[in-house]
């Protein structure tokens, strides 16, 4: 990852980069940015989102900053958080005053305080979400890195900077965020950090859903979301929250028959899928497609393995699923629910005498979403 100091600078010379740079320097405040934006810089990825961090008041130095930037600039305060947010062009600055923090066990309620920016780096994520480039004049671009995030970096290693156990315990949504940084970027867990998740997991459930399921469509919406499921399962964080999937692991064998492990069927085909859709409720029908066949499973002596109607028992189950995780109970679940009633519609037309009306019912059935639906069962024959 080799990437120039005179480049970095590149990367924070907007117009917001040099007046927060001016107004730190006459506040007499240290300002940093820090997270996500340079991590990003060094994967060459583009990123808006920007988080500042003043060692003093963020709040102050946004006001200030606000003000230089004058007309079409947003700001927003809030004060309980001692935060600010400014909106300038399309660019979204979030300030906040360098923190300590300490939790209690069983709140993610933090007891916060002012501290430094190395207090700060410490009670961050992961390594390469610590890394933080100064914006004041004299160090202008200069990168602090206490964790050597640049090394897991280069390394493709997702590691926290303290001990895992305290880092997961002060926030356990950051497991999921761990399994989702390493499936979105294509990196691996530092094996101390994954043994830390198994050993953690259940606190997960002090996790609001909405948060989690934040990170579980944006591990569905990556590249290939069948890392992310595979680590979710190894490190026992699949079993509480979505332990529907789960049951769809395992053969069974019976008088020397056997069936597929729909679990891993049910990856291929969402990693199918994702290679021609980035729809996330298509990616959902996906995971969904099979749900059912634990539920419907049948030994029969003349047949063999049988799930019949798991598809319209699969469509029953949705609501269920979705209420649980707070997806939206809206047209988003009825669109899944009919992707996952109508997901073999296609391949029986293909295996019996196909007539004209079968084709037209099907045509009226899907409707609009009858690409879509094609993509589905493409994504499930050939795999
Ligand atoms: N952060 C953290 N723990 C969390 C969430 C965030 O330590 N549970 C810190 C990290 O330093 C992170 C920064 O806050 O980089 C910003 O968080 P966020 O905007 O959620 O994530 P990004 O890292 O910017 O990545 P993305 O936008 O992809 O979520």
């Amino acid at each position: 990852m080799y990437i120039k100091q005179e480049e970095i600078v590149k990367y924070i010379s907007d117009k917001p980069f040099r007046v927060i740079s001016e107004v730190a320097d006459e506040l007499g405040m240290e300002a940093y940015v820090i997270g996500g934006y340079v991590r990003d810089i060094f994967l060459y990825r583009p990123s808006k989102d920007i988080d500042i961090v003043a060692v003093g008041s963020g709040i102050q130095l946004a006001e200030a900053v606000a003000r230089r930037l004058g007309k079409r600039t947003h700001l927003s305060v809030f004060k309980n958080f001692g935060t600010a947010q400014v909106k300038s062009g399309d660019l979204e600055i979030e300030f906040v005053g360098a923190r300590k923090e300490s939790y209690t066990c069983d709140s993610r309620k933090p007891v916060v305080e002012d501290g430094t920016l190395e207090d700060d780096q410490n009670r961050r994520d992961f390594t390469i979400n610590a890394l933080a480039l100064c914006l004041n004049r004299s160090r202008y671009g200069e990168l602090v890195d206490p964790f050597d995030g640049l090394s897991d970096m280069d390394n493709l290693t997702i590691r926290t900077p303290l001990n895992p156990d305290i880092t997961f315990s002060n926030d356990p949504l950051r497991m999921m965020r761990a399994i989702r940084f390493a499936t979105q970027l294509g990196f691996f867990i530092d094996p101390d950090t994954f043994d830390a998740i198994e050993r953690n997991r259940e606190r997960i459930s002090i996790i609001s859903k909405e948060r989690i399921i934040d990170e579980l469509n944006k591990i569905i919406l990556s590249p290939k979301p069948s890392i992310g499921f595979e680590l979710l399962d190894r490190s026992g964080l699949l079993e509480l929250i979505f332990p529907e999937l789960v049951a769809l692991k395992g053969i069974e064998t019976k008088e020397g028959i056997g069936h597929k492990d729909n679990f891993a069927h049910t990856l291929m085909v969402l990693d199918r899928l994702s290679r021609t859709s980035d729809n996330l409720w298509l990616r959902w029908s996906a995971l969904l497609h099979d749900i059912a066949k634990p539920a419907t499973k049948r030994f029969d002596k003349r047949l063999g393995w049988t799930f019949h109607n798991h598809n319209f028992i699969g469509e029953k189950m949705i609501p269920g699923i979705f209420r649980r995780m707070k997806l939206p109970m809206n047209e988003k679940m009825k669109y899944v629910q009919k992707m996952v009633t109508l997901h073999m519609r296609p391949i029986a037309l293909a295996d019996d005498e196909v007539t004209d009306s079968a084709i037209r019912r099907l045509l009226f059935d899907a409707g609009n979403d009858i690409d879509d639906l094609m993509k589905l069962c493409e994504a499930d024959i050939t795999s």
